[in-house]
């Protein structure tokens, strides 16, 4: 055990390979094995988009539920710094190209689908998935454009003056609260497009 999760790369790799064990053994006992189709590509775009969002999202109520209650906690203030230096910029990493993976997918599924001009134009029946994609893309566009440029001030990842970081703070702040406030029910329109909901 201790030769796969003394590294993140090598456990990974065990996951692929747990997956297709049990993709082999539900084959078996059911009969019906995985055809490299159409079908199944579009399924498998599903799967991505679903560990993307899952990576984006996770790491968003990571800093909402944890991070950011948390801080205030912490003392001294200076060893506040070991989050500051070294896990926010990771977090903040994997949370904006969890973010731009989800979009991909997300777009690469639609459109896969057929359907993403009206889904867009929030046209029925595509009207749930539409209002989720156009929920999602404020969101993405908020990681981006908003609480990125805000973070890289704050940790201190771009010049900034004293003035623009005590300003950023509650810009990011409020973004990633959006954020946290829209994933609610951009996820309940998401899964709601193929399992009711509406
Ligand atoms: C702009 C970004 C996004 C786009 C364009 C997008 C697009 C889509 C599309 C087209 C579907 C298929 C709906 C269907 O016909 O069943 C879907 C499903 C789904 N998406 Fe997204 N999505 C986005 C963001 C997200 C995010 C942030 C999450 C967070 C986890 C997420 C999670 C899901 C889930 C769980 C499903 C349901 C899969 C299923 O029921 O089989 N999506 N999305």
């Amino acid at each position: 055990m201790g030769v796969i999760f003394t590294s993140l790369e090598r456990t990974l790799a065990a996951g692929v390979v747990v997956l297709v064990v049990i993709v082999l053994a539900v084959g078996a006992a059911t009969g019906k094995m995985v055809s490299i189709d159409h079908a199944w590509s579009l399924f498998c775009m599903r799967w991505l988009h679903i560990m993307s969002g899952v990576m984006w999202i996770g790491l968003l109520w990571y800093l909402n539920f944890v991070q950011v209650p948390t801080m205030p906690k912490i003392q001294p203030v200076e060893s506040r710094t070991a989050i500051t230096k070294f896990i926010a910029p990771n977090v903040l990493f994997w949370f904006r190209y969890g973010a731009l993976a989800t979009v991909v997918t997300g777009a690469l599924l639609a459109w896969m689908n057929g359907y993403i001009v009206q889904a867009l134009m929030l046209k029925s029946p595509f009207t749930p998935i539409g209002v989720g994609m156009w929920m999602a893309l404020i969101m993405a566009f908020n990681v981006w454009f908003i609480i990125w440029p805000k973070q890289q001030q704050i940790l201190g990842l771009v010049e900034a003056t004293a003035e623009q970081k005590a300003k950023a703070g509650p810009i990011a702040l409020y973004a990633s609260r959006f954020n946290t406030m829209f994933s609610i029910g951009m996820l309940y329109c998401m899964a709601a497009q193929s399992h009711g909901g509406f």
